[in-house]
């Protein structure tokens, strides 16, 4: 068996064409065009190429963004002080903080203080908490993209075994919380294991679908998947400069039944579902 290939980059711009007409149809009947502030602190060189793209992309789907650049010795109190105005500034309807911020500043009260309505990341503990009840204000980001390429691939998720490997709070928990919700691209029923699951091996075996989210290069290996499973690779780890995934593509896509490419997966989903819970976040400033 030979993997179908996942293509993320495809289905991220079609997203994004979708998401561009949504735009143009909100700015027509509210006259609001939605405003994405991004927030920098630091010269780290991927987070710059994070940010870039972001911006990018917003630009191309007809939102606004601003991308607000603090140097490295920026304090936590600075950092929370242009939160707070942008907190307040109803022109501004996304706070994004990219991470990872520099050691001295503590990562957690940052992102708790930026107000769950412009939270478009959904790190805050109420946008989590309606999120882990089923009733999401906004989608996590790469999880919500992993969803959205099962489902345009056509993947049927409901009762199968997912497994995720990984328990972030970034992708991993919320991963779970997804694909174990009810409803579309859901109903699974789902293990979380990570770097201290005994048998780790047996575990991901049994998974219908795997999700892979464990941030170690080439991470799962061919005797960790079970044949004619479908393979979402998160990972995105620099190795001698050049990009790879948590899975080890050559060995795993000749026994999977779908798999995702790094680059081109996961990654060009992330910045679509930011997109579009900027909109959400626009939608519930204009109401
Ligand atoms: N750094 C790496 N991934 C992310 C993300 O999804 N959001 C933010 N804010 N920072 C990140």
């Amino acid at each position: 068996m030979t993997a179908q290939i996942i293509d993320g980059k495809k289905i991220a711009a079609e997203t994004r064409e979708l998401l561009a007409k949504e735009v143009a149809l909100f700015h027509n009947e509210t006259g609001i065009t939605p405003h994405l502030a991004a927030i920098l602190v630091g010269e780290d060189p991927a987070s710059a190429v994070y940010v870039r793209n972001k911006e990018r992309a917003c630009a191309k789907a007809g939102m606004k963004s601003t991308l607000h650049k603090l140097p490295s010795e920026t304090t936590e109190a600075e950092l929370l002080e242009m939160i707070e105005q942008f907190n307040d500034d109803s022109s501004v309807h996304g706070i994004l903080v990219q991470l990872p911020l520099p050691g001295h500043i503590e990562e957690q009260r940052v992102l708790d203080a930026v107000t769950p309505l412009k939270d478009v990341d959904c790190f805050h503990p109420e946008n989590v908490g309606l999120l882990a009840q089923g009733r999401p204000r906004f989608q996590p980001c790469t999880p919500r993209g992993v969803q959205v390429l099962l489902e345009k691939s056509g993947i049927d998720v409901s009762g199968k075994h997912a497994v995720v490997l990984g328990r972030s709070e970034i992708v991993g928990k919320p991963m779970a919380m997804l694909l174990v919700q009810k409803g579309p691209v859901a109903n699974a029923t789902v293990t979380i294991c990570h770097s201290r699951t005994a048998n780790l091996k047996e575990v991901t075996r049994q998974a219908d679908i795997l999700v892979a989210a464990i941030g170690k290069p080439n991470f799962v290996t061919a005797e960790m998947v079970k044949p004619g499973a479908v393979v979402m690779d998160v990972g995105i780890n620099s190795v001698d400069g050049k990009l790879v995934g948590d899975v080890d593509f050559d060995q795993v896509a000749p026994i999977a039944s779908s798999i995702t490419p790094v680059p081109g997966g996961v990654g060009p989903m992330t910045i679509a579902m930011l997109l579009d819970n900027t909109l959400t976040a626009a939608r519930i400033a204009a109401k």
